[in-house]
């Protein structure tokens, strides 16, 4: 495994081997405040090898949540719990990045925010999102500033905000969703380039401040585009994931040899020359390696891999079984990973 366990620098975070476990919410809070579990979650996966963790998405508002059982970043009095995951992960040698996210039309708001009308049916109940007003625009913006702020304070590496999987900033870059006429449909970009200028008004420039982004918002034509722009907007990495699920069209021959999400990011880092994370389906240190080596791509995010197998990292050093995901989806959302197929079978295997 030869480049997979090389290190890495990211502005000033020296990253000590190429794996991140990218954020996965799990739901181990009733209030967003963080609880003993979350830390001990999070101390188990730094324990587990991997050079970065990003935390999984922190809300920062209560109206942006996805679920009531999410983590929160909307308070300055939730810093200390936020700093106890940071400390217990920093114990174990690790770097740690904190998600900050807003569900915006998918979320469990009442009325929720949407940059303009769209209906969106999910979780059994079909919503309407209200157009987003300059104020409210404003607004939000600022939640995202202040809770990046607050990252900072509690001692996070870096943050990363959430811009995929169809949560707000999703609605905002995909043009199928942002029917705006003003400048935020004109440039959708806008409503990130603005917080990130908030962000390094009230960070230090050494901060680290990355994105998740769809890779197909809604083609990749236009993933490139944003990609583009937010690199000349000063974002210092590229996680690059999926975009808003029903609003996007992939493109991929079946040839390719791994996602289409990881297609993706091979094709953002042809444009960019900020480091770019690659996901999806890598669960064998072979697959690791093949990536980073067949590949542009920086780093890879170990997801459900890590949920099977929190000491995936080291086990792939080691040249040891990693584990094997058979996309149950039981580990999808809130609480279920005790019943995965694939973490069952480790554990028997493993004993
Ligand atoms: C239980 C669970 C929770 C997740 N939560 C988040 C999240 O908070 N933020 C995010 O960007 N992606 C989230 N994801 C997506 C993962 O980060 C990752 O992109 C996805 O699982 C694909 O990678 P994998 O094949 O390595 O699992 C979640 C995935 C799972 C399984």
């Amino acid at each position: 495994m030869k480049k997979l366990f090389t290190e890495f620098n990211l502005k000033n975070v020296s990253i000590k081997n190429r794996i991140c476990v990218p954020p996965m919410v799990i739901g181990l809070t009733d209030d967003g405040y963080v609880t003993a579990e979350n830390i001990a979650r999070y101390k188990e996966l730094a324990k587990g090898g991997a050079g970065l963790i990003i935390q999984e998405a922190t809300c920062i508002n209560m109206d942006g949540r996805l679920s009531p059982k999410q983590l929160g970043i909307w308070n300055d009095e939730q810093i200390k719990g936020l700093k106890s995951i940071v400390d217990a992960v920093h114990a174990e040698d690790c770097k740690i990045f904190i998600q900050i996210h807003h569900a915006g039309v998918v979320g469990i708001s009442e009325a929720p925010l949407c940059p303009s009308a769209y209906e969106y049916t999910g979780y059994g109940k079909t919503v309407v999102g209200r157009e987003m007003t300059e104020e409210d625009i404003k607004s939000v913006q600022n939640d995202f500033i202040q809770a990046a702020r607050r990252a900072y304070e509690a001692g996070y590496d870096g943050a990363e905000l959430h811009g995929c999987h169809g949560y707000l900033i999703s609605q905002f870059l995909n043009k199928n969703i942002n029917k705006r006429t003003d400048e935020y449909g004109k440039n959708p970009e806008k409503f990130v380039t603005e917080i990130l200028d908030g962000i390094r008004k009230v960070t230090p420039k050494e901060f680290v401040v990355g994105i998740r982004l769809g890779g197909f918002e809604p083609t990749i034509e236009a993933g490139i585009h944003h990609a583009k722009v937010l690199e000349q907007s000063g974002i210092d990495f590229f996680d690059v994931s999926y975009g808003f699920s029903i609003e996007q069209e992939m493109h991929v021959s079946e040839e390719y040899k791994f996602s289409n999400a990881i297609y993706a990011a091979e094709k953002i880092k042809e444009v960019v020359s900020v480091p770019v994370f690659g996901v999806n389906g890598i669960y064998s240190a072979e697959t690791a390696e093949a990536v980073l080596n067949e590949t542009n791509i920086d780093i890879v995010d170990i997801g459900k891999g890590s949920l099977i197998n929190p000491n995936w990292a080291n086990d792939a050093k080691n040249g040891k079984d990693t584990g094997k995901c058979f996309n149950c989806a039981k580990c999808m959302w809130f609480g279920q990973s005790q019943v995965c197929a694939g973490k069952v079978m480790f554990e028997k295997n493993n004993k």
